[in-house]
């Protein structure tokens, strides 16, 4: 596997986590810059560990990166991910990949003609567990899967980047995307019918909202999500014979229970594969060991472009609109 030098951009929560994980495999991930607004935060985000950029180009323009770790805001996506291809540098870019569907194929055709990797962060997709669970299907432990329900709520009621349309806030934007990736992989395709609907919140965004998917093969997904009420993170899929909850389905827990399978065996707790690594090392360790294929079958650029698809769509029926968009 390449040794890939990593830069971050943005000093925020998920930009520390991130170089948090990245620290127990530095061997393999070395973290050798960070990127800023201010060299102030940049210094005092690389506490001497790394090279600090005061600008966000610096950091693309750093010839000793070779991928970049965007953790901006949602808004911020699209033209970094653009800026660091068009740079030559490879991409692991926080979710939502961009605004809307539209602005994600301006990313995509820039990183094709580039020949760089791009993929989108959504890290709960890099664990084992899920090709695990995706057997248990496959061997018929819950029969048929008739239904899948997934839920993604946190209580942040007073945070900017939430409230914000111009930042892309807003709940779906914010959380309740994973729910919705993980309805559409379990599904394996695309949605034929949505439908949302949301309260309203901050300037005109979804504070919370609760949407349908209605799949080609008849699977039925439901989501709740709110940034307004209280943590409540869950997945469970009812199939005709028996039904599985997941636990902890966005962050998983080395040694903790995985799914709750019940069926007509009763019930039983499957521990969660531990393969010792942190969520965010895993992650990183997926993009090294995708590189030369340009994107990684965990959240490959199709699967972005249906997810970006399906938001714009979910936010639309919510009649939430960007400046501009409509
Ligand atoms: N994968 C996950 O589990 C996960 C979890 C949380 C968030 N996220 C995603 O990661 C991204 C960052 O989230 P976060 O929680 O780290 O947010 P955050 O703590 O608010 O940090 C966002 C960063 O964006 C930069 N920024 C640029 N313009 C800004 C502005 N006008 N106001 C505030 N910050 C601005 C700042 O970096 P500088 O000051 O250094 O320029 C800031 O540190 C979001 O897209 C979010 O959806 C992912």
């Amino acid at each position: 596997m390449t040794a890939l030098r990593w830069g971050i951009l943005g000093t925020g929560g998920i930009a520390r986590k991130f170089v948090d994980g990245l620290r127990m495999i530095a061997d393999r991930c070395p973290i050798v810059a960070v990127g800023s607004r201010t060299l102030l935060s940049a210094q005092s985000f690389a506490a001497g560990t790394m090279r600090a950029h005061g600008t966000y180009q610096a950091l693309i323009d750093d010839p000793e990166v070779d991928v970049v770790y965007i953790a901006l805001l949602n808004h911020q996506h699209a033209e970094w991910s653009i800026r660091a291809a068009e740079a030559g540098k490879h991409v692991l870019c926080e979710k939502p990949a961009a605004m809307t569907a539209r602005e994600l194929e301006s990313v995509l055709s820039v990183v094709k003609k580039a020949n760089t990797f791009f993929m989108e962060g959504f890290l709960y997709r890099c664990h084992p567990r899920w090709a695990e669970l995706r057997q248990l299907l496959t061997v018929g432990v819950i029969g048929e899967v008739r239904i899948a329900h997934a839920t993604f709520c946190f209580n942040a009621p007073n945070v900017p980047r939430l409230l914000t349309k111009a930042m892309g806030g807003g709940a779906l934007m914010d959380v309740g995307c994973y729910p919705i990736s993980w309805l559409r992989w379990i599904a394996g395709a695309e949605p034929s019918t949505t439908t949302c609907i949301a309260t309203l919140g901050g300037d005109g965004v979804d504070i919370s909202a609760s949407a349908t998917l209605h799949f080609p093969n008849g699977v039925i997904g439901t989501v709740y999500t709110s940034c307004v009420a209280h943590r409540q993170v869950t997945a469970s899929l009812i199939g005709s014979t028996g039904r599985i909850d997941i636990i902890e389905p966005w962050r998983s827990t080395p040694g903790e229970a995985a799914f709750i399978i019940t069926n007509q065996n009763g019930t039983q707790t499957i521990p969660c594969l531990d393969d010792g690594l942190n969520t965010y090392a895993r992650e990183a360790l997926t993009v090294a060991a995708h590189i030369h294929e340009r994107q990684a079958p965990m959240m490959n650029w199709n699967d972005s472009r249906g997810q970006a698809h399906c938001l714009d769509a979910l936010r639309h029926q919510a009649n939430i609109w960007w400046d501009g968009e409509k």
